[in-house]
């Protein structure tokens, strides 16, 4: 890894846009995974769990990934399968991994990295937020070992499970809440930016006519993602590819629009709960009316827009340079 790199801890739940995470982050010579957590959401624990460590494995990344919350905190849990299909990763027929699951818990290897770490951890999280509001709740000690959180979720705008929320806030907003709250520093690819962040059917034949086994197996990945996309987002034009925006944000910040912001986030609401309610700060406005809290309460950068050839060019850049 190049001096520079920077260490992550990917905190998924795979599902397809997690697993292209996944792919995105390991072919990053910026990045170094230096742990795979999962949660319950997309599917179930067990599901997502393997299906992380099938990619992994795949990927011949024999980084731990370890079995993290399965379920959220206080609620029952939701799954995705309408989009992400039973196995939670339908579509590619993928080999058994070649390694088995970490003998730690998520929580464990999550302190393990952090506490061995002789610089910031980046927190990557493109699930429910239940493994890091543990982690923040158990060991505050470590937030000083955390150097920013990019994670995937929410909105100021909106919201793709219920009118007002975002699935993987929505599966935990408690979890959520506590992150936000955590006064860390935060990137959040919210809808607001992940639904430009589009893959095309010319995109997808793109990669696939790149011909290597990594390359043909995302091409597969999207041809199932996107029947969802297709009938449910027809006016999209293709498929909102949205971890990877949490893990492209780190390779390439140039190509993203951000403001900053304070994100707090509905728990009780009737119609409203897991929503991310965005204030932002004082003299950055979002076309109307000034920021209403201080500066320095902000501290999350709200991803508002993308260059998507850009990113559709990083991710093909990955399949490239991976066998
Ligand atoms: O709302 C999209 C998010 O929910 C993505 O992370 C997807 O994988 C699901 O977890
Ligand atoms: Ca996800």
């Amino acid at each position: 890894m190049s001096p520079v790199s920077i260490p992550v801890i990917m905190d998924c739940d795979p599902g397809h846009d997690d697993a292209i995470a996944l792919v995105l982050a390991h072919a990053r010579p910026e990045i170094e995974i230096r742990g795979v957590c999962t949660t319950a959401g997309n599917q179930t624990i067990e599901k997502t769990t393997l299906n992380a460590r099938k990619i992994m494995s795949f990927l011949g990344n024999d980084v731990p990934v370890a079995r993290g919350c399965a379920k959220p905190l206080f609620r029952e849990l939701i799954t995705a399968a309408s989009v992400h299909g039973e196995s939670g990763l339908d579509g590619p027929a993928l080999p058994e991994p070649q390694w088995p699951e970490s003998n730690l818990s998520a929580y464990e290897l999550m302190v393990k990295v952090l506490e061995k770490s002789d610089r910031p951890v980046t927190m990557v999280p493109t699930g429910a937020l239940t493994n890091l509001a543990l982690l923040l709740l158990t060991r505050p000690d470590l937030k000083a070992k955390i150097g920013r959180i990019s994670l995937m979720g929410g909105a100021a705008v909106g919201g793709n499970w219920t009118p007002a929320a975002e699935f993987n806030i929505l599966v935990d907003p408690e979890a959520a809440q506590i992150v936000f709250s955590s006064g860390l520093p935060i990137t959040m690819s919210g809808l607001d930016v992940t639904h430009k962040a589009i893959v095309t059917a010319e995109d997808i034949e793109s990669f696939r006519s790149i011909g290597k086994r990594t390359a043909v197996m995302v091409a597969e990945l999207l041809d199932f993602f996107k029947k969802f996309h297709e009938e449910y987002f027809a006016g999209f034009g293709g498929s909102p590819l949205h971890d990877p925006c949490a893990v492209a944000w780190l390779a390439a910040p140039e190509i993203f629009i951000s403001r900053k912001a304070r994100v707090d986030v509905e728990c009780a609401g009737t119609y409203t709960t897991g929503s991310t309610v965005v204030s932002f700060a004082r003299g950055v406005s979002h076309g109307g009316a000034e920021g209403r809290i201080p500066p320095d309460e902000a501290n999350v950068d709200v991803l508002f827009d993308v260059d998507r050839e850009a990113f559709v060019a990083l991710l093909r850049n990955a399949l490239e340079v991976l066998d």
